[in-house]
């Protein structure tokens, strides 16, 4: 498992000293920008995603792009989940811990019906602060999030492994 998706990691390119200086920053615009890739990306996510969603929530901003071609074929919607005071409507927040300082992210208060089967997509799991801030609004909504998937794992930050310990299935095309 793994090998097959080395096609997929040949078209993420890596930046160096990108936002700062150490930093190796996984760069998916090259992905997007490939139609192949960009299908069997989605075919591939598409395949690893067990059982009906009702909605597909695509975290700002490289996210939506993901959730959105999925939810395509999934034949469900797509639930914004965006940096706070974005959302014109009345909305829930929750607060996430940054390596400087805190953020914040919303939905819509009414985005989900309570029970909701959800499926969560980011282009990218670091961390995991986002991902699972992004669960607890999702579940406090009313939601019911047992799974999450990412085009790129970084498994040296710990973040996928720290979702399965809240009991969802991640997956991720590469790592
Ligand atoms: C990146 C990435 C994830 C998050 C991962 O987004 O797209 O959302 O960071 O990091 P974590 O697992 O440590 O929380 P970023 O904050 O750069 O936002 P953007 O997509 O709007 O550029
Ligand atoms: N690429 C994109 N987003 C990120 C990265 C990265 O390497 N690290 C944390 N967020």
């Amino acid at each position: 498992l793994g090998h097959a998706n080395e096609d997929l990691k040949a078209l993420i390119r890596t930046i160096p000293d990108f936002p700062k200086p150490g930093i190796e920053f996984r760069d998916i615009t090259t992905l997007l920008l490939d139609a192949k890739g960009l299908a069997t990306a989605i075919e591939r996510m598409a395949a690893a995603t067990h059982g009906p969603v009702d909605l597909v929530a695509g975290i700002e901003a490289r996210g939506f792009l993901f959730a959105a071609a999925l939810a395509v074929p999934l034949k469900a919607g797509v639930l914004l989940i965006r940096k706070d005071g974005k959302l014109p409507g009345a909305t829930i927040a929750e607060d996430y811990t940054l390596e400087y300082g805190t953020d914040r992210i919303a939905i819509h208060a009414d985005a989900c019906a309570p029970g909701a089967t959800i499926l969560l997509v980011d282009d990218l799991i670091a961390t995991g602060g986002t991902a699972r801030a992004a669960i607890r609004l999702l579940r406090k909504a009313g939601a019911t999030v047992t799974q999450a998937q990412f085009v790129v794992d970084l498994p040296d930050l710990g973040g996928a492994d720290r979702l399965r310990e809240d009991g969802i299935e991640v997956s991720a095309l590469v790592s």
